[in-house]
């Protein structure tokens, strides 16, 4: 007999369960939701118990003080997975927003101390409490929007004491956040002024943080910024080296601005997920296609900057496995939630509202390797579950900013 302390039903149910395997939705696959009307899904104790549709469900044990609820033919979804932000920070970047859209350059304001470098300033000005309000205030803010489960990264502080720091806030943020937080060393973002004149003894100063961030417990992966002028993939390859090693997973800022050949190198290195992508070339795509790697598009980087957004067609049609983030972070993409980020990713790269809500979903899951765990509603899945407030899903992508997003389950919990 089933038990359940939670069934929602009544609903047009979005299982985006696996095809067959578990792996990321690729081809024709890529744009199916696995769409059920009347659909119900319920769960006990944080974990999905069953799915399906019609009346079955009242067979059903209710344990005492079950919320049982028919959400009158609303979509009922999983929560949104946020594979990539930046929301460890402090201080908001007007001037050079507004500097950038008179034309200046965002490399050449990093390269002159500006960019990411005024971030880590305000955010060492900033007390601990500080920042880990600021982090409360964000990570709420996603959950509001839907987003049951957040990749964050470091990569504010740069010196690897700074960076420990951030890490170890970060994890005090996710001990007690609402939604599960996916914490990443974002290892190197830019190379801090002590080190200009020697950035191989930067990376080996950052290696060797790692051996604190594995015995901490503080980080899932290491990340690091690949684009000219920055880090190239000679800087990076013995970082990324020696994170897999400490059993780390690999991910990076791959072909943001300028095609480096990144894309291709996290294939190569077998990262988790290869981020960006906006400049990626047809060897690039292809590698990440034979190695199933997803690609995560972040539309709003592209939108703030101004650059050319990731073509998501080149990866679908290739058969990447395709993942959607906000990037939220003060520098190139203020923007707040996944709803916004599936709206530009169909607006913009080109995907279809189908595709962007599987990138959003159990794409987004395989980027940050719980493929199995998260991103669909099915039997045995965390019972992360949003209500929104439409009968038609393709609303996400059509009415963006509308307040679509009703109610929120983190881990079988209301959470908004
Ligand atoms: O994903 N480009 C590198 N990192 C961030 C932006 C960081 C910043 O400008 O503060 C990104 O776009
Ligand atoms: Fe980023």
């Amino acid at each position: 007999m089933i038990e359940a302390d939670l069934i929602l039903r009544g609903a047009r149910l979005l299982t985006l369960g696996p095809l067959k395997d578990e792996r990321p939705r690729v081809g024709v696959a890529a744009g199916d939701v696995g769409a059920v009307n009347d659909g119900f899904v319920a769960a006990r104790d944080g974990m999905i118990v069953a799915t399906g549709h019609g009346r079955t469900h009242e067979r059903f044990t209710r344990v005492e003080g079950a919320l049982d609820k028919d959400v009158g033919g609303r979509v009922v979804m999983p929560g949104f997975v946020d594979p990539h932000t930046h929301l460890c920070y402090a201080g908001e970047r007007w001037e050079e927003f507004a500097t950038r859209r008179s034309g200046a350059d965002y490399l050449a304001v990093l390269a002159a101390g500006g960019g990411i470098h005024a971030t880590v300033r305000a955010t060492r000005e900033a007390s601990d409490d500080q920042v880990l309000a600021l982090l409360r205030r964000r990570i709420g803010d996603a959950a509001e929007l839907g987003t049951t489960t957040i990749e964050v990264k470091s990569g504010y502080g740069l010196e690897p004491e700074e960076e420990l720091r951030q890490l170890r806030l970060l994890a005090r943020a996710k001990a007690e956040a609402p939604i599960d937080i996916a914490v990443t060393y974002l290892a190197a973002h830019a190379l801090p002024a002590p080190f200009t004149d020697d950035r191989k003894r930067f990376i080996r100063e950052a290696t060797k943080a790692l051996e604190r961030v594995v015995d901490e417990k503080l980080a899932e992966a290491v990340d690091a910024f690949v684009e000219k002028g920055v880090f190239d993939i000679e800087d990076v390859r013995p970082l990324f080296n020696a994170a897999k090693k400490a059993g780390l997973a690999v991910t990076m800022h791959a072909d943001q601005l300028n095609d480096v050949g990144a894309s291709a190198f996290a294939a190569r290195i077998g990262a988790r997920s290869a981020d960006h992508v906006a400049h990626a070339s047809a060897d690039g795509i292809r590698a990440l296609a034979r190695a199933q790697i997803p690609a995560v598009l972040l539309p709003g980087s592209a939108f703030f900057v101004g650059y050319a957004p990731p073509e998501a067609r080149r990866f679908i049609t290739a058969r990447v496995p395709v993942a959607l983030a906000s990037d939220h972070n003060p520098g190139t993409s203020p923007l707040e939630g996944m709803p916004t980020a599936i709206a530009l990713g169909v607006t913009l790269c080109g995907l279809t509202p189908h595709e962007a809500i599987v990138a959003a979903t159990i794409n987004a899951a395989h980027a940050l390797g719980r493929g199995g765990r998260i991103g669909a509603l099915l039997h045995g899945r965390r019972a992360d579950i949003v209500v929104l407030d439409t009968d038609d899903e393709r609303e996400l992508a059509y009415r963006m900013g509308a307040p679509l997003v009703a109610e929120v389950y983190a881990a079988g919990r209301r959470v908004a």
